[in-house]
């Protein structure tokens, strides 16, 4: 039997990017014992990877906006199969949370007269998002942090967890392990909180780091959770394409929202020849009202660049296939152009888009103040995850709730930019609050030890095998990235996912026997052999939910099926496990709207 420690918690919170951190806040606040796990070291999330804005409604810089407006455009960019309500507490809440951010110590960019900044950014028809130059996410953890180490927060560094632990139907706890020496923890509590990101690693190109492997996703799912929406990934428009060790690096949308054009080989604004009927309304007729939109001029239009990122993903995509690419393989991204239109062209720049001058400058060498970057899609973001109550967060399983990436329903088929930040502020917070409100209501649970040394086992398990390095850890890894990539990618088809999964069933067989060499000390081989029961987990459920919905929404482009379908427009696909331990799926009816939030959407167009 190996050894383990046990933690006592009320609440633990898996995950310590912002969601998991504002949870951890506001259950901490409630006085109860709060446990928070971080895979890597406190600090370290893809929330940071939202570079260009939080949004909320808070009108600073155009006084139209609106909770109303905000809601509309959440649910037009998500393609109405949003969860609205969770659509509506969104848009109504975020304000709030953004200036109680402002109250713990964010500095945000500023208007003249001293207000919080807000930013054109895709899909939202005002300038809506709050930020720090091109850092809104870094500044955002870093105030979340600050704020949340003084509530007297246990938290677990460099811990990963492999098991949810239950007391019958109700979670009770968790199994993890740590990095550095390989030894185990069990966490006891009362209720646990997802907040654990994205899915980006099972992807060959993203903006994730190694953290992102799918775990509270398939941590829930294990757990008898479902799955919800998890056909739509988010490929962001804009990653680097060159060199290759930089790939997929994010490109804040930032940089178009502060004027940047899309350019084809041939010079062309690409952009501008294919606008979705849902936006002409408030997509501008050309290059100066494009520009104009830009500096505040309110009768203007949003230049195409700023479309939903599904479209303009797909849009790039088109280029690059039809030969019109740039030399690396993207397009070209310029903000350089600005020149022509303003004298301190150079400085505004490097004020608003700090970290992209210095990305550019030391990974490529390339002035972005004087040259086009060059930028191909890469794969940022799910909208896809644990189904939760609108309300409270909280999933199927009772005790257990999500938020985040790891949640879903609020993006539906697309996530508009910006909508992350201010979502797992809003969300985060109330997955917090009724997490702990769970805790306090509801008694001790108990911990199922054989549960617990099967885990222990489990994980164990590839040390005990043979291994066989032509098929190893990182083989399985780059052979799932590479079939995800290829075939379930923007543009799909069903027999090529069809495909995938059955590669997947292939990987699974060879992650179920692969082997590890080494011992337990910081042992990344092993690490990736516990990840990748996450990675194929969700793998299997997007695959399987892109085939099940026959039609193109969002961020689903299927290239047989190139319609929306007024049918799939009722349903979201939820998947859990069967009693045989099989992924089965199902399509669930979307609840009818209320009438007032029908209106909205109406009076808004
Ligand atoms: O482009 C960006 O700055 C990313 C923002 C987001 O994903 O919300």
């Amino acid at each position: 039997m190996t050894e383990h420690e046990i933690f006592e918690h009320d609440v633990l919170v898996i995950g310590a990017g912002g969601a998991g951190l504002r949870a951890a806040i506001e259950a901490s606040a409630t006085g109860l014992r709060v446990g928070l796990v971080c895979k890597s070291m406190l600090g370290k999330a893809h929330t940071v990877m939202a570079e260009g804005g939080v949004a909320a409604a808070l009108a600073n810089v155009d006084d139209r906006d609106n909770w109303r407006v905000h809601f509309s455009d959440t649910m037009r960019g998500g393609q109405y199969i949003n969860n609205w309500r969770m659509a509506e507490i969104h848009a109504k809440e975020a304000p709030e949370r953004v200036r109680e951010l402002e109250a713990w110590g964010a500095v945000f960019d500023r208007t003249k007269d001293g207000k919080i900044l807000q930013r054109n950014f895709g899909g939202h028809k005002y300038p809506r998002l709050a930020h720090v130059g091109d850092r809104t996410g870094l500044e955002m953890i870093r105030t979340l942090q600050d704020h949340g180490i003084h509530q007297g927060i246990d938290v677990h560094m460099e811990v990963t967890v492999v098991l949810l632990l239950k007391d019958g139907n109700r979670v009770s706890g968790a199994v993890a392990y740590d990095r550095e020496r390989g030894r185990f923890r069990v966490f006891h509590s009362k209720a646990v909180v997802l907040a654990t990101g994205g899915i980006g690693r099972a992807f060959e190109i993203t903006s994730n780091s190694w953290e992102y492997t799918g775990d509270g996703h398939s941590l829930a799912y294990h757990a008898g959770a479902d799955l919800i929406d998890m056909e739509f990934i988010q490929f962001h428009p804009t990653g680097m394409v060159w060199p290759p060790s930089v790939r997929g690096i994010l490109v804040t949308e930032g940089v178009r929202g502060e004027g940047g054009i899309l350019q084809n080989s041939e010079g062309k604004r690409f952009m501008f020849e294919d606008i979705p009927d849902n936006y002409k309304d408030q997509t501008a007729a050309g290059p100066e009202e494009g520009w104009r939109y830009v500096l505040g001029d309110k009768e203007a239009n949003r230049p195409p660049e700023l479309l939903t990122r599904d479209h303009v993903a797909r849009c790039i995509v088109r280029e690059i296939k039809e030969g019109r690419g740039s030399p690396h393989g993207g397009v070209f991204l310029d903000i350089a152009w600005i020149k022509e239109k303003m004298k301190n062209a150079k400085d505004h720049i490097k004020k608003k888009l700090p970290s992209m001058y210095h990305q550019f400058k030391q990974l490529a060498d390339i002035d972005i103040t004087k040259e086009p970057m060059e930028v191909g899609p890469t794969t940022h973001y799910v909208m896809g995850g644990v189904r939760v109550d609108g309300d409270t967060q909280m999933s199927t399983v009772p005790g257990l709730f999500a938020c985040g990436e790891s949640g879903a329903g609020i993006n539906g088929a697309n996530r508009l930019g910006g909508n992350s930040l201010s979502d797992l502020l809003v969300l985060g917070k109330r997955a917090g609050e009724y997490a702990a409100k769970y805790a306090s209501e509801n008694g001790e649970t108990s911990i199922n030890n054989e549960e617990v040394e099967a885990a222990k086992l489990e994980a164990l398990a590839p040390f005990d095998r043979q291994c066989d390095c032509s098929d190893g850890t990182y083989q399985i890894q780059y052979a799932l990235q590479k079939s995800m990539q290829s075939q379930v990618g923007i543009v799909r088809k069903g027999d090529e996912m069809e495909k995938a999964l059955e590669d997947i069933a292939d990987l699974k067989q060879k992650a179920a026997t692969v082997g590890v060499i080494g011992n337990r000390e910081y042992n990344p081989g092993w690490h990736t052999a516990l990840d990748l029961k996450s990675l194929l987990t969700v793998s299997e459920a997007v695959a399987l939910s892109a085939i099940e919905r026959k039609e193109s929404r969002g961020a689903q482009f299927r290239e047989d099926y190139q319609d929306k379908s007024e049918e799939w427009a009722k349903y979201n696909n939820v998947v859990r496990r069967g009693p045989d331990g099989s992924m089965q799926i199902e399509r669930i009816p979307i609840p009818e709207m209320p009438q007032e939030l029908q209106d909205i959407i109406k009076e808004m167009g």
